[in-house]
């Protein structure tokens, strides 16, 4: 059987931590081709590094001469839609980092360029395959919970804002907590609710720490340059009667450090993901289930181990195209309302 040849389009963090090291797991049936980063130091060093026998200043070179399978897009957020469009027009299976894109056009534009090349896209939103998540999934389509009428979601720290990259520039990301981190519960909550389609969304973003000095826990910030939002509070309201509330914040005077995690509530029972713990009743007392010996999987591991399996064996990604486009216009719709102080219809 051939390799699968697989090239990086940037070479930043989480290359490093997660997407290098999960091809090189894969060698018996991952080539790393190459890697680019306009940077093309950054480029040059990762290849020597990790034995990649082609480095790139600009991913069209790469597209063009490397004859690649798949691709890994793992550049900034500005960027995702046009490289990921690019290699799927060139005939790559895409593996896009998190957030889809900077908006639902973009979006729609790479959900496009899969469908008219059949290739795969898929997305790395790799709570997905946290065990917590996978037990969740499993036991409601078992009916566990009955109709999932309510979820809440939290992404929280209390003084996060990151001191390096690009995570307060809007320009570049698109956005602050809601993309960079609200996004991955968000995600598992409408996994776990099945995608019900919205109704309306609407959001509330404040500017309120971000934009001035002070304590940081995850280094310290420019306020001068901060152009995103420090929190944003999100409500969906989705066309079959259930609602979201959703919590995203980098700095938040709250008691914990921080907080990820996502609660679902259904007619039967309702849960907590981290820890699990599932809510329930018999016919005499209200019970809790707790889930003291899950293993700690790799879910970053786990997500492109998932997208190389559907490459080589024609698998179905966990992670379908279409979802992003709900979670992008969700994203957008949050904004738009957050600006126009008004609930949006979807
Ligand atoms: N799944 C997750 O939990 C997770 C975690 C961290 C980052 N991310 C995502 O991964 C992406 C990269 O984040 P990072 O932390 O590695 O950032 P990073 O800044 O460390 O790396 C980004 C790299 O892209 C390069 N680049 C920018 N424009 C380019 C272009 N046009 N062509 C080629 N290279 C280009 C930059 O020079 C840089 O080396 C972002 O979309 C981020 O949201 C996801």
């Amino acid at each position: 059987m051939q390799k699968l040849r697989v090239g990086i389009i940037g070479a930043g963090q989480i290359v490093e931590t997660a997407h290098i090291p999960a091809y090189i797991k894969h060698r018996d049936i991952v080539e790393l081709t190459a890697i680019c980063d306009i940077n093309e130091e950054k480029a040059r060093h990762m290849a020597d590094k990790y034995g990649i026998a082609a480095y790139y200043k600009d991913y069209q070179d790469m597209l063009k001469e490397c004859k690649l399978d798949a691709v890994s897009v793992c550049v900034i957020n500005r960027f995702h839609a046009q490289a990921a469009v690019d290699a799927l027009n060139a005939g790559c299976h895409v593996l896009c980092e998190k957030p889809p894109a900077m908006n639902y056009e973009e979006a729609l534009a790479m959900y496009e360029a899969s469908k008219k090349n059949k290739k795969i896209l898929t997305f790395n939103f790799h709570f997905r395959h946290a065990q917590e998540i996978k037990i969740l999934k499993e036991l409601i389509d078992k009916g566990m919970f009955g109709n999932i009428y309510a979820a809440r979601v939290q992404a929280l720290r209390r003084r996060g804002i990151p001191g390096w990259g690009n995570f307060i520039n809007k320009e570049v990301q698109g956005g602050g907590p809601l993309i960079d981190i609200g996004i991955h519960m968000l995600d598992a909550a409408l996994y776990l609710m099945g995608f019900p389609e919205p109704d309306y969304v609407a959001a509330g973003a404040h500017q309120r720490i971000g934009n001035r000095s002070g304590v940081g826990l995850m280094g310290s910030w420019d306020p001068a340059k901060f152009t995103v939002e420090d929190s944003l509070f999100g409500f969906i309201r989705f066309k079959n009667g259930a609602t979201l509330n959703l919590e995203t914040s980098f700095a938040l005077n709250m008691k914990e450090e921080s907080i990820m995690n996502v609660h679902i509530f259904g007619e039967k029972a309702g849960a907590s993901a981290f820890p699990l713990e599932v809510f329930s009743e018999t016919d005499t007392a209200l019970t809790n289930m707790e889930f003291p010996y899950l293993q700690e999987i790799d879910k970053r591991y786990e997500s492109i181990a998932d997208f190389i399996n559907s490459c080589v064996y024609g698998k179905k990604p966990l992670y379908k195209a279409e979802e992003s486009l709900i979670i992008q216009k969700i994203i957008d719709i949050m904004y738009k309302s957050s600006e126009t102080s008004q609930p949006l219809k979807w």
